[in-house]
């Protein structure tokens, strides 16, 4: 093992034993101590569900990245292994970027990273960035003698060196393994590029899939947008429909003027995989609220394919914080990926209701502008489904989250402009970064049917919000002190619901 390996586990051997004893949330992954961002590397192998993530144990800041590493059988509970990659290689001295995983016939685990060097060109810091294999038997990787595999020789001749990473790999159904791979072009366009090998050590064969797609073609307002740098693409099959995903940064929506800022991409196609073609349908923004990107997608032993994320908006991440923990950064609680009706909805995986207890139910409960609190929903970690009725002239109907007597985050249904809105400006953190974001709902065929179902998963310092059906999904960090647990209800005219509430039962992450 390498020096910088070594040092690794030893400081979260340490911060491992103090990490069950602080308030960390309950199922969503985070550091043993210091820095988190992307999720890597997710996958099933010998029988247990593996993720990986972007990883500085030393500091609670962006840094040479390791890949951290923990297992679970339930995607809910997870524990921490040894980290699996440290910077420690001439190839990856200043960081192991984001990759994925498989397995291979023989049963190794593989892994594909970006391997980063710093250079100065032209006066400016830059990283370049190489493609990097290591093999494993789940808990130590060995990195490749061959490493890197793909190198600037092998970028199309107008890619820019330095903007190539996240590689995702899929094999196809002729066997043959396939690597997406983030890149721009000179001019700062973001793409994708496709390679294709029968060998999964040798990438020396390459194409270019998708390359600079519509670069926010339906997303953007303005074509003379500045160009979009891609990051963490994935392709992944839905039934009969592939999806791809990507973070695309600096993405201006156009329904969403005021938020230039990174975004997940989903697009929705036909792959062909002989013509190393995908013909996209339909897409939009895979989460509509705060913090999510770098998406990691899984197609699980059952079928399921299943998606997490980072769960911070990386504008924010010096802003919005716990202001003492050791730690920084967590990952989306897992969620199914399904298509219904042509547009694709996510739901939280089925493993949470396993953790469901003590419901309480309130059925067809009224309120005429009024704000209630109601006997036992209360909370900061919990599973709640609501359904909303506005009556005719009902102008909006608002939850207050982790709330106290100054402080609450909202979720409001804005029935008269159809929209979801998630507003954090008043949990007590420094409102300067991201505050605000908002959903535009689907109108239903029924014209004046303005009901809507609400499910959100409160896991102490975060809300992941799944609406109509997991047509729209909107997620936020609260880091607000876990003293404001209220909750209350508020009707701007007339409104009826139905509401279930569970408790979400569960050791801490260990
Ligand atoms: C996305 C990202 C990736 C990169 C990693 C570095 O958040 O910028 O493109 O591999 O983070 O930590």
């Amino acid at each position: 093992m390498t020096d910088r390996l070594e040092k690794a586990r030893a400081c979260e051997a340490e911060a491992t034993r103090r990490a069950g004893t602080d308030d960390r949330p309950l199922f969503h992954l985070t550091p043993p101590s210091g820095w988190l961002n992307d999720p890597n590397g997710f996958s099933y192998y010998q029988g247990r569900y593996h993720l990986f993530f972007q990883y500085y144990p030393y500091d609670t800041a962006w840094n040479d990245m390791h890949w951290g590493h923990a297992v679970s059988s339930d995607l809910l509970t997870w524990t921490y292994l040894p980290a699996a990659l440290a910077p420690d290689e001439p190839y990856d001295a200043d960081g192991c970027f984001s990759g994925s995983a498989l397995t291979l016939p023989g049963e190794e685990h593989f892994l594909m990273y970006t391997g980063v060097v710093r250079e100065k060109v032209e006066g400016r810091e830059r990283y370049r960035q190489r493609q990097c294999l290591a093999v494993g038997d789940g808990l130590n990787y060995r990195k490749y003698a061959g490493n890197p595999v793909l190198s600037e020789k092998d970028l199309p001749s107008d890619a820019d060196p330095y903007e190539c990473r996240d590689p995702f790999l899929f094999r196809g159904n002729d066997g043959a393994y396939r690597c997406l791979l983030a890149n721009a072009d000179k001019a700062g366009r973001g793409r994708a590029l496709l390679y294709k090998t029968t060998d999964p050590f040798d990438w020396s064969e390459k194409e270019e899939f998708q390359k600079d797609r519509g670069r926010g073609r339906i997303l953007t307002a303005d074509r003379s947008e500045p160009p979009l740098m891609w990051e963490c693409p994935s392709l992944v099959r839905i039934g009969q429909d592939h999806v791809f995903l990507t973070g695309v940064m600096d993405l201006l929506p156009a329904d969403h003027p005021a938020y230039r800022r990174r975004h997940t991409l989903y697009r929705i196609g036909h792959y062909d995989e002989e013509k190393e073609t995908f013909r996209v349908i339909s897409e939009g923004l895979l989460d509509q609220g705060i913090d999510f990107y770098a998406p990691q997608v899984l197609t699980g032993p059952d079928g399921r394919v299943i998606l997490t994320g980072w769960l911070q908006a990386g504008e924010t991440t010096q802003t919005y914080r716990l202001p003492k923990a050791e730690w920084v950064g967590q990952l989306a609680l897992p969620r199914e990926l399904f298509i219904r009706d042509g547009q694709l909805c996510q739901r939280p995986v089925r493993e949470t209701e396993k953790k469901q207890h003590d419901p309480i139910v309130f059925c067809s409960r009224t309120l005429d502008n009024e704000r209630v609190s109601l006997d036992g929903i209360r909370g900061r970690v919990m599973d709640l489904s609501l359904t909303i009725r506005p009556g005719a002239g009902c102008e909006t109907f608002c939850l207050f989250l982790a709330e106290d007597r100054d402080r609450h985050t909202d979720l409001v249904y804005d029935v008269k402009a159809g929209q979801l809105i998630l507003d954090r400006s008043a949990s007590g953190i420094d409102p300067s970064g991201l505050s605000q974001s908002r959903a535009v709902l689907r109108r239903k065929a029924e014209g004046e049917d303005r009901s809507l179902d609400l499910r959100l998963i409160l896991d102490r310092y975060s809300l992941e919000v799944f609406a109509d059906g997991g047509r729209v999904v909107m997620s936020a960090l609260i880091y607000t002190e876990l003293s404001a647990e209220g909750l209350s209800f508020l009707a701007r005219g007339r409104a009826e619901f139905d509401l279930i509430k569970y408790d979400l039962d569960g050791p801490k992450t260990v």
